[in-house]
C-alpha cells in the first residue's frame, strides 16, 4: 500500500500553496514511483464554516489514521471575532496536542541566492544550514500553576516552567537522531545558571547522549545562543531548546534566512504502530491575508514542508534532497515570488509560476 497524506490546506493563502505541493506529489507518483494515497480534508475558518468548529472530530481521526499531516495556514480576518474555543488557531492546537506532538523542528537554511535578504551580512549567513529543536508540549507555556492571583492586595501573573525527566528525555532524543542524520554535533541550550529546569534539562540531555556516542555535544546558556546565532550562526548544527527558548531562538534563526516565505517545519511526536513518529508538516507562516486570491504567495515554504515530511516520515532523503536542489536551482536562476524582491527588484512571477518552474 501507498503511505498515506492528509492534506488540511486551510485558510487564506494555505489553499493556494498547498495547490502546488499537490502538483508536486502528483510528479513524484509519475516520475518517481512514489505515490501516496492523499486525502484532503478541512481546518480552520473553513472547517468553521463547513462544520461550526475548527477541526472536526472526523478529520482528528483521519489525522491520527495517516502516515502524515500536511498543513497550510489557519486564521484571518473574518474569524478574528470568534469566541476563543472556536478560533481556526484552535484547530492546529487541537492536532498537535492530540497527536502529541513534542518535538518542533524548524531549518534555518539560506540558499546563496537570498543572502542578501538576511538581516546579517552575506558572508555570515551564505551556506547557512541548522537546525533548531524545540521542545512543543510541555514548559512554561503549560506548567501549573498558572494564572493571574491576588496576593497581599495586588494581582500576580504566574507561569511555570517545570519539565519531567521523560520530557526531556524524549526530545533529546529527537534530537540525536535527527543529529545522526545530519553532522553529529547537537548544542543543548537552557539557563542551567539560573534555572533549577535548566539544571535537569542539562543532567537528563547528558544522559541520554551517552547513547550515541558518535554525536558531539555542547551545553551553552540560552542568552548566549541568543547572542551567538546573531554572532556567528555557522558554528551550530542542531540546537536542541525547550519550548520558550525555542520559540525565541526559532524566529530569530528565521530572519537569518530572509523571507517567512521560504521557512517550513515539522512537529513531531512518538513512533506509532506504522513505524513513523506522528508528524505534522507546516510552513512557518500564516494565512496572509493581505495577498490572499492574488497568487501572490511564496510556496516554497510548504513545498520544502513536504521535502521534510519525504525526508522524516518516509525514509525518502534522496527525494527530499531532490527537491530542494530544484528550489536552490530556480532560486539561483532568480525565480522570484513578490516577498523575495527588495525595493527595485523587477516583475515577481506567481504561485503557480513558482510551482512550475519547480516541477520543471
Ligand atoms: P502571516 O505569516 O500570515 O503574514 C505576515 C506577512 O508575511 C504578511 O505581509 C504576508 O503577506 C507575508 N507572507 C506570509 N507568508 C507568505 C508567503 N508564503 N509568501 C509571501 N508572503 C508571505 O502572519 P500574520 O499577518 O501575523 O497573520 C495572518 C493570519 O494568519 C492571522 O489570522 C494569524 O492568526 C494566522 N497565523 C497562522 C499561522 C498558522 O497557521 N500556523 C501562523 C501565524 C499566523
Ligand atoms: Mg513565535
Amino acid at each position: 500500500a501507498n503511505p498515506s497524506l492528509l492534506i488540511l490546506p486551510g485558510d487564506g493563502i494555505g489553499p493556494e500553496v498547498m495547490a502546488e505541493v499537490e502538483r508536486v506529489i502528483a510528479w513524484f507518483g509519475d516520475k518517481r514511483d512514489l505515490s501516496f494515497d492523499v486525502e484532503t480534508d478541512l481546518v480552520g475558518g473553513a472547517a468553521y464554516d463547513a462544520h461550526g468548529t475548527p477541526l472536526h472530530d472526523d478529520t482528528m481521526a483521519k489525522a491520527h489514521a495517516a502516515d502524515a499531516v500536511l498543513l497550510g495556514a489557519v486564521g484571518g480576518p473574518a474569524y478574528d471575532d470568534l469566541d476563543f474555543s472556536v478560533k481556526p488557531e484552535r484547530g492546529l492546537l487541537r492536532l498537535r496536542k492530540e497527536m502529541d506532538l513534542f518535538s518542533n523542528l524548524r531549518p534555518a537554511q539560506c540558499f546563496d541566492a537570498l543572502a542578501d535578504f538576511s538581516s546579517l551580512k552575506r558572508d555570515i549567513v551564505s551556506g547557512l544550514d541548522i537546525m533548531i529543536v524545540r521542545e512543543l508540549t510541555s514548559g512554561s507555556y503549560f506548567g501549573e500553576p498558572r494564572g493571574i492571583f491576588e496576593e497581599d492586595g495586588q494581582r500576580v501573573g504566574i507561569n511555570t516552567q517545570r519539565y519531567t525527566e521523560a520530557e526531556i528525555d524524549r526530545v533529546a532524543r529527537s534530537a540525536f537522531e535527527l543529529a545522526m542524520r545530519r553532522n553529529k554535533r547537537v548544542c543543548s541550550m537552557e539557563k542551567a545558571n539560573v534555572m533549577e529546569s535548566g539544571i535537569l534539562w542539562r543532567e537528563v540531555v547528558t544522559k541520554v547522549h551517552a547513547e550515541y556516542p558518535e554525536v558531539g555535544l555542547s551545553h551553552m546558556y540560552a542568552d548566549n545562543g541568543a547572542m551567538q546565532l546573531v554572532r556567528a550562526p555557522k558554528q551550530f548544527d542542531v540546537i536542541l531548546t525547550d519550548n520558550l527558548f525555542g520559540d525565541i531562538l526559532s524566529d530569530c534563526a528565521a530572519m537569518l534566512t530572509g523571507s517567512l516565505g521560504m521557512l517550513p517545519s515539522a512537529s513531531l511526536g512518538a513512533i506509532g504502530e506504522n513505524g513513523r513518529p506522528k508528524a505534522l508538516y507546516e510552513p512557518v507562516h500564516g494565512s496572509a491575508p493581505d495577498i490572499t486570491g492574488q497568487s501572490k504567495a511564496n510556496p516554497i515554504a510548504c513545498i520544502l514542508s513536504f521535502a521534510m515530511a519525504l525526508r522524516y516520515s518516509f525514509d525518502q532523503g534522496a527525494e527530499a534532497a531532490r527537491l530542494e536542489a530544484a528550489v536552490e536551482k530556480v532560486l539561483a536562476d532568480g525565480a522570484r515570488t513578490g516577498d523575495l524582491m527588495g525595493p527595485d527588484g523587477g516583475t515577481p512571477i506567481s504561485t503557480i509560476q513558482m510551482g512550475d518552474v519547480i516541477l520543471a
